[in-house]
Formats: structure tokens, sequence, C-alpha cells
């Protein structure tokens, strides 16, 4: 019977995202890649998913100026619910890991705000669209209305819906569904879809002209892991932009290739500048999944550069592109502002041990001939030089490493 009146109201409200966020990619804190599912407190009370976990999140997120650098969202990812609805089919938190619940969370993160005077803080939740999270509590499926009003009812801003449990048949369907639960609340919550990488699992081409009408993130392709390996494999498959899903990035709606891994163990100090770099060219939501108590210096630069951040939050909101690829070197660009300006990226996938050389040129950047532009190095800001068709500069590019550039069009 509930089945039935969902699909009702699916079929008399669907409409179009509009909830007005995301107009660049957001940034914030993520658990799932660095804490997954720990839930023994007593083993290990400083990283098992609690509210202890995230309020010291929060906390460092604000102290250590990640807030003020623009990185305003504390997600929670999945394994925060007891394994059972309450009697009225709402979704609880755990009881001992969650004792305050999440309304006081949200409202931990807006206080804290509010006490720094800087821009607010907000939190994000985790669900599933079939009937069991991936780690197997409860999910949405039946319950979207209710879910979709519980988060409303306890503050949330982000919501981040899973794939697991489900059948990719249905997703057409659902996620829009969905979107329109949370339209309904009259709370706007920024709405991440895991659906379009159900299908690339599958082997299958999403539809996303379709998911950008309901969803304001989306991931594609599968989960990034702590190493090298993966964050090529992602980056390949954002060159290959097989289903043109580059296209479908502008303001309100994200293609979104996994959390930063950037402080954690797997990369090397330049791998993590590749990560950055990359992440800024493909208007990749920027959500960091590290501890935040435990970085070293080097990789909160990174993830603080204002320059970088500045590129990936570039308000035309266009994906860049790999316009090149010869064996491990490519190159990216990104059209920014101003009108006919580009962000770029020489990258080296290459792991023998001798940076390669190469050459920032109007040509090699796909550039206006007739143009002039004042050319930057991306991370310190430091200039190049003036580029115009007749000059060039060299860069060396190290190995498993990036150059990002931008150039910037003066006349
Ligand atoms: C709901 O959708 C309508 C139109 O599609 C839009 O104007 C409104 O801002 C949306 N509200 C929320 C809370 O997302
Ligand atoms: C992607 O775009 C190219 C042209 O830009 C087109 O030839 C191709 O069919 C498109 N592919 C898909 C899957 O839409
Ligand atoms: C850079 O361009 C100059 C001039 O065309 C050329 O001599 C040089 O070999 C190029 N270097 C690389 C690494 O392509
Ligand atoms: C750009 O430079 C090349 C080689 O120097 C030259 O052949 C070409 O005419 C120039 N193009 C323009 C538009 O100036
Ligand atoms: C190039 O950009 C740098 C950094 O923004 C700036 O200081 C410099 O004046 C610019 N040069 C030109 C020729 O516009």
């Amino acid at each position: 019977m509930r089945h039935v009146l969902l699909l009702l109201a699916y079929m008399t409200g669907s409409h179009a995202l509009d909830n007005g966020l995301a107009q660049t990619p957001p940034m914030g804190w993520m658990s799932w890649e660095r804490f997954r599912c720990v839930t023994d407190c007593k083993d290990d009370p400083a990283n098992c998913i609690s509210e202890n976990l995230y309020m010291t999140m929060a906390d460092k997120m604000v102290s250590d100026g990640y807030l003020d650098a623009g990185y305003e969202y504390v997600n929670i990812d999945d394994c925060w619910m007891t394994k059972t609805r309450d009697e009225n089919g709402r979704l609880q938190a755990d009881r001992e890991r969650f004792p305050s619940g999440i309304k006081a969370l949200a409202d931990y993160a807006s206080i804290l705000s509010i006490l720094v005077h800087s821009k607010g803080l907000k939190l994000g939740i985790y669900e599933d669209f079939g009937t069991g999270t991936c780690e197997d509590y409860p999910g949405s499926k039946f319950y979207m209305d209710i879910d979709a009003d519980t988060f409303a009812g306890w503050g949330v801003d982000m919501l981040k819906f899973d794939g697991c449990n489900s059948g990719i048949s249905d997703m057409p369907v659902g996620y829009p569904l969905m979107e329109m639960w949370l339209n309904k609340t009259g709370r706007p919550i920024l709405y991440s879809c895991s659906w379009p990488a159900y299908f690339v699992v599958e082997g299958k081409i999403p539809e996303y002209e379709k998911i950008a009408e309901s969803c304001n993130i989306w991931r594609n392709y599968y989960d990034i892991q702590d190493s090298w390996a993966s964050l090529k494999t992602i980056i390949e498959f954002y060159g290959d932009d097989v289903g043109n899903f580059s296209k479908v990035a502008g303001p309100g709606n994200f293609n979104d290739p996994d959390m930063l891994i950037i402080g954690n163990y797997g990369l090397s100090y330049e791998q993590q500048r590749v990560q950055m770099a990359l992440w800024a060219i493909m208007a990749s939501p920027l959500l960091m999944s590290n501890d935040l108590r435990d970085i070293a210096d080097a990789s909160r630069e990174i993830l603080l550069n204002k320059n970088v951040i500045a590129i990936n939050q570039d308000r035309l909101g266009i994906q860049g592109s790999r316009i090149f690829k010869m064996n491990d070197f490519e190159i990216w660009t990104r059209p920014i502002e101003p009108t006919g300006s580009v962000a770029f990226s020489f990258l080296n996938l290459a792991d023998s041990g001798t940076p390669v050389k190469a050459n920032i040129s109007t040509s090699g950047l796909e550039l206006d001939m007739h143009a002039v532009y004042n050319v930057t190095e991306g991370f310190s800001g430091s200039v190049v030089g003036t580029l115009t068709n007749g000059t060039f500069f060299t860069v060396g590019v190290n190995p498993s490493g990036v150059f990002l550039g931008k150039a910037t069009k003066i006349a």
C-alpha cells in the first residue's frame, strides 16, 4: 500500500531539481574512506563512528582553517543507525554512539559557526536507496517520504544516497522520487546520488542529463581507496569521459569522483598534489576523508591552498577535460573566468624517476592564437610569463606528479 502511494506521489509531483545548492562544487569532510564502519567504541573510542568523531572533526575544521577555506559540510557516512527503525518507522541513530542524537549534531555545527563568527558549518548524512545500506543498516525503500522528513527535522543539509541492495532498473524512478520528498520538506538539502556509479559498475552508460535533473552531485565510478593505483583509475575514467558526463556539469550539478584522500597513508606528496590539482580541473566536490587531528603540515597546506581552491570553485562551473594523452603524459584544461582563460594540468603518471619536460604553448593548450595570456603556476600563483602564439615556457613535471597552471587571458 505504501508503495502505491509513493508511486502516485511521484507521478503527480515530478519536477526538476531547483534547490539553489551546489552552485560551485561542495566542500567538506566525510567519514567513509578513512573511518569506514568501525562501531566498537570500547575498543577504539577515538575512531569509531560516533557523535564524538563528528564533533571533533567539526572542531578541527573550525580551528585549523578548513571552514574559512570553504570546507563547510561535515558528513556522516554509513553505520550511524540502529539496525531497526523505531515503532513509527523512523530511522534512529545508534543510542550508544550518538547519545545526543543527530539533531544535536546539526545544532552543534551551527552553534560552533556562530561562536566563531564564521560562515555556517553544515551537517550531511547518509542513507541508501535500497532495502539496506551497504553495511546492512535499514535502507530507504518504502520509507523515502518519512526519511526525508526525518532528515529535514533534524536540520540536515546534505544527503548521500547510496545504491546498495537495490536494482539499477528502479533507480531512474526512485532517485527522482527522493528528490521530490526532499523538496517537499521545504528544507534545501544537497542531494548526492550514487545512481550512475551502479550503472557504470554493471557496464551500462547512465543517462546523465536525467540524473542532473534530480541530483546536485553524483558518484559515477568505484569508491576511492587510499592508493595511487585507485586515484589513477578514477582520473583515467574522467579522462575517457564515456557517456560525455563532463558536459552535464555546471552550477547546481557536479560529477563526483569521490573523496579527497590527501593526508592519509597511501599517496606521496606529489600524488597528493595530483589529486588536488585534478579535482580542481574536474570541478569535483572537495570532500576530505582524513584524520584532521593527525595530518602532516604539507598535506594540510595542499588542502588549504587558496589558489587551487579558487580554480575548483570557479563560478562558470565548467568541468575540465583531458585534451591530450600520450603514454603516461596528459594535458587537461578547464575554462575559467575571465572568459577565454583556462586552468590546466600537465600530468605525469609515470613512475620513472626523472621529471619530464613539457612546453606551455597556445597550441598545446588549444588556446586562441591571437590572444595574450598571463601564465601563473597554479599552487603558488607565481608568474611564469606572458604567453602568445610566438612564446613557450618549458616546465618539469615530476614522476607521478603534476604541473598545475593558469592562463589568464589579458588581451
Ligand atoms: C522545490 O522545488 C521548487 C520548484 O521545482 C523550487 O522552486 C523550490 O525552491 C524547491 N524547494 C526546496 C526546498 O528545494
Ligand atoms: C559523446 O559526444 C560525442 C561528440 O561530442 C558523440 O559522438 C558521442 O556519441 C557521445 N556519446 C554519448 C554516449 O553520448
Ligand atoms: C619546446 O618547444 C621548443 C620550440 O618549439 C622545442 O625546441 C623544444 O624541444 C620543446 N620542448 C619540449 C619538451 O617539447
Ligand atoms: C602562430 O605561429 C605559427 C608558428 O610560428 C605561425 O605559423 C602561425 O601563423 C601563427 N598563427 C597566428 C594566428 O599568428
Ligand atoms: C600576471 O598575474 C600576476 C598574478 O596575478 C600579476 O601579479 C601580474 O601583474 C600579471 N601580469 C600581467 C602582465 O597581467
